[in-house]
């Protein structure tokens, strides 16, 4: 094994975005040693091949498929928030799942999908870029956008820039994981659902404790798309109960 292909193996706890790689570097030569060795991941990935030929901004999107081949969260008619969107490929799925562009003679869904960074619109979706879900505006904004119909479903791919360090990098994801859950709490529907990215670690079981308090049940689902060196799972919280207004 060269030292190339030690490294990549050797680099767990790494969790970069999905950007799709658009050409086959034919010379790695002249690369800082992070870009070979993202490069090289990249190559021997299936799932990026395979988001090319299916028209996915990324290969992120085998992930939601998956998890929604497996547990039907995702159909015609239902309204979903994104959180964490960009580049879009989550939202892809969203839109295609829930016939959100109307293209299906089957109940028309709504997507709503936000991100801090700005990303190219998704026919039949609506597109926030450049918007801090963490923000009281940009919560706000999504509000509105509701008018004060509920939601069945909220997804967060939403991830932190990654230190490297892995406490860090933990507490980081975990801050934004309540942000989803507790944006999620005001907005869903009674038997709504709610999916979570993790980077797994201490506060993990704490999240999952939290989110018992208010939905029927939570599953801890790795799809087989996620990297085998990330620490990545999703919290699959199902069956919201409502809360409690005195
Ligand atoms: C793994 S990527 C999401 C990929 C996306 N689900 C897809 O399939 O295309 C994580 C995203 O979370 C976003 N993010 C991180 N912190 C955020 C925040 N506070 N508000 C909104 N988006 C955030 C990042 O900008 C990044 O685009």
């Amino acid at each position: 094994m060269n030292r190339l292909y030690k490294d990549i193996s050797r680099t767990r706890n790494v969790h970069t975005c999905c950007t799709l790689l658009k050409e086959t570097p034919r010379n790695l030569k002249g690369k800082k040693h992070d870009s070979q060795l993202w490069l090289m991941r990249q190559l021997r990935d299936p799932y990026v091949e395979k988001a090319k030929q299916e028209n996915y901004r990324c290969r992120s999107a085998f992930k939601l498929l998956q998890i929604n081949e497996k547990h039907n969260i995702l159909s015609p008619g239902v309204t979903v928030v994104d959180c964490g969107a960009a580049p879009g490929s989550w939202t892809q799925v969203a839109v295609n799942t829930t016939n959100a562009h109307g293209k299906e003679n089957s109940p028309i869904g709504k997507v709503y999908a936000v991100d801090k960074l700005p990303f190219y619109p998704v026919e039949g979706a609506t597109v926030l870029g450049n918007m801090d879900f963490t923000n009281a505006k940009t919560q706000e904004t999504l509000l509105k956008l509701l008018h004060g119909n509920k939601v069945d479903v909220v997804l967060s791919d939403m991830a932190p820039n990654a230190s490297g360090m892995k406490q860090l990098d933990h507490d980081n994801i975990i801050a934004l994981a309540y942000a989803a859950m507790k944006f999620a709490l005001r907005i869903s529907k009674a038997q709504g659902a709610l999916v979570i990215k993790l980077w797994d670690g201490g506060k993990s079981s704490e999240l999952e404790q939290d989110l018992l308090r208010f939905y029927d049940s939570v599953k801890v689902i790795r799809p087989d798309a996620t990297r085998d060196e990330s620490t990545e799972q999703f919290f699959l919280a199902r069956g919201f109960k409502g809360i409690k207004t005195q």
